[in-house]
């Protein structure tokens, strides 16, 4: 059985992430499939979005601890295991949903921090417990949790390595929403049918314009967004999105 589920439903692609053993532990093979179907889809015209989710048990309870534990310094520097996978996953240039129920932790944790919109299940968990393990946190998660929620929860959340509800993770910015565990595939899939319906061009400018407020300093990431405002410009759907609007109709995106 693959380690991860795909499906496309309508212009939706659907990574289910299946390792119900170690409860979506993140192996190698596991991220190599991950990174796979992500990058399929982003080349596939008739994909829009994408969503990456687990189980009701499990989102992901991190890195696979029995596959990194013998590991040298010089091996991890080597092999940069799951580093690489998340590399490709982060290049992604079409919007990724994380819909999240139960553990989230470790790399699940950063997982689900680097995809672009996180919907929790009330039944989600997050952490970053790798202090427990004599580790730290190596997918982005001393990074992004001080950019999502501030250096005191941050130092809190990896420091103790205590787990946050839904609730609590939905209050620190780390979830876009929380919904009851049984209409979280409902709510991600209504969530990416209407980013779907919009123009793709100016959806994935927005994904990178975003990102970049996390890289660059204001006045340049100011400067790359208007210069992708006015870009958008020569497209065929900004003249239809406008010229809809005035004509008080549904805009037909070409995504062109
Ligand atoms: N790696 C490998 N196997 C894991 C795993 C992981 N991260 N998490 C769970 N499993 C395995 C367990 O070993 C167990 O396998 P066996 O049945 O063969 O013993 C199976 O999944 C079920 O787990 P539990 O019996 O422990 O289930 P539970 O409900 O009692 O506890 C849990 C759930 C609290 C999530 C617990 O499994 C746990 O603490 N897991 C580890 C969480 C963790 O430390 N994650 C961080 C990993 S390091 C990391 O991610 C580094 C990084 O940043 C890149």
């Amino acid at each position: 059985m693959s380690t991860v589920l795909t499906k496309i439903d309508g212009p939706v692609g659907i990574a289910t992430l299946n390792r119900p053993e170690a409860l979506n532990a993140l192996n190698n093979e596991l991220l190599d499939a991950l990174a796979d179907a992500l990058e399929g889809w982003d080349s596939d015209p008739d994909v829009r979005v994408m969503i990456v989710t687990g189980s009701q048990k499990a989102f992901a309870a991190g890195a696979d601890i029995k596959e990194m534990a013998p590991k040298s310094f010089s091996q991890m520097h080597a092999e940069n295991p799951f580093g690489r996978q998340m590399d490709r996953v982060l290049r992604i240039k079409k919007p990724i949903i994380a819909a999240v129920a139960g553990f989230a932790l470790g790399g699940g944790c950063e997982l689900a921090m680097a995809l672009d919109i996180l919907i929790a299940a009330d039944t989600a968990k997050f952490g970053q417990p790798e202090i427990t393990l004599g580790v730290m946190p190596g997918l982005g998660g001393s990074q992004r949790t001080p950019l999502a929620m501030g250096k005191a929860k941050a130092m809190d959340l990896c420091l103790t390595g205590r787990m946050m509800d839904a609730a609590e993770a939905e209050a620190a910015g780390v979830a876009a929403r929380v919904v009851p565990a049984e209409m979280l595939m409902d709510e991600a899939l209504k969530a990416a049918r209407k980013i779907a319906a919009q123009s793709l061009p100016a959806v994935m400018m927005i994904k990178e314009a975003i990102n970049r407020a996390y890289e660059m300093p204001l006045s340049q990431g100011l400067a790359f967004e208007r210069r992708a405002f006015h870009a958008l410009f020569s497209t065929h759907d900004q003249k239809e999105g406008m010229a809809a609007f005035a004509e008080k109709r549904k805009a037909a995106f070409r995504n062109e």
